[in-house]
């Protein structure tokens, strides 16, 4: 059996007052959860997101890396660092860094491995447009964007500490959630897919979905077989909605 796993991403969110609230507010909630949680706030506020969840069962992870590990690369921040502070885990190819900051799905690729390297989990994002799904282009998108990454990371076994985060990119943020059966015959394709590279070893990988999760809709999505749990945005800002999703996982 999986172990379910609620993620949440701030974004572009937050300052030290209100870390601080929140972070209080999801530890004090844990010990009516059993799924595995996470956070991920901007870099600047990670050491003291780790500070908070010393000694607790909460991780924390980075919303981005680089790909290089040291060097002369201005505004970088390495793998091998996020690592030196504790950081366990680091969501990579996030939709809005592919549109938003031209991350290709090579790039995207070459960051795994680089985290893998430096002993993070990454959390990686893939999933389509809603044009791409409208024209029925949603396995061509995902397999092309998994493709990139089979090709970079070569050992089957380098799969088990990947973490894959299905998000339909017309689902986040927009309050559009896919249905659960949607999202459920998504991950199942995305399984088979993992399937045909790692072969057993699938049943171990966690296929998260994220995309407008809120504490209403949570438990009808994970209830479905092959979602292994959630990548949460703006639900993840608010200690009760993400302790509700979280609990929903349970
Ligand atoms: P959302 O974001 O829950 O606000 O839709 C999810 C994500 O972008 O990871």
């Amino acid at each position: 059996m999986r172990k379910l796993l609620v993620a949440g991403n701030w974004k572009l969110n937050g300052d030290s007052a209100s870390n601080q609230v929140l972070v209080e507010g999801v530890i004090a909630g844990l010990q009516d959860v059993n799924a595995d949680m996470l956070v991920c706030p901007p870099s600047v506020y990670l050491s003291q997101v780790l500070a908070a969840c010393d000694g607790t069962e909460l991780e924390v992870g980075a919303q981005n890396a680089a790909v290089y590990t040291s060097g002369a690369y201005t505004g970088e921040i390495s793998p091998s660092m996020l690592k030196d502070i504790g950081v366990g885990y680091v969501i990579l190819g996030h939709s809005e860094r592919r549109t938003l900051f031209d991350e290709r799905s090579e790039d995207v690729a070459e960051k795994v491995v680089a985290a893998l390297d430096a002993g993070l989990t990454p959390l990686l994002c893939i999933g389509e447009t809603l044009a791409e799904r409208e024209s029925e282009q949603t396995e061509r998108v995902l397999t092309a964007q998994l493709q990139a990454v089979f090709k970079q990371l070569g050992e089957a076994d380098r799969w088990q500490q990947v973490v894959i985060a299905y998000e339909p990119v017309w689902a986040i943020g927009t309050g559009m959630t896919a249905t659960p059966e949607q999202a459920q015959a998504t991950h199942r394709f995305i399984r088979e897919l993992l399937a045909q590279h790692v072969g057993e070893l699938v049943q171990g990988i966690r296929i998260l979905y994220g995309g407008s999760v809120k504490p209403d809709n949570a438990k009808e999505l994970f209830a479905q077989e092959d979602i292994d749990g959630g990548l949460i945005g703006g639900a993840s800002l608010n200690a009760a909605d993400f302790l509700a999703i979280a609990r929903a996982a349970s």
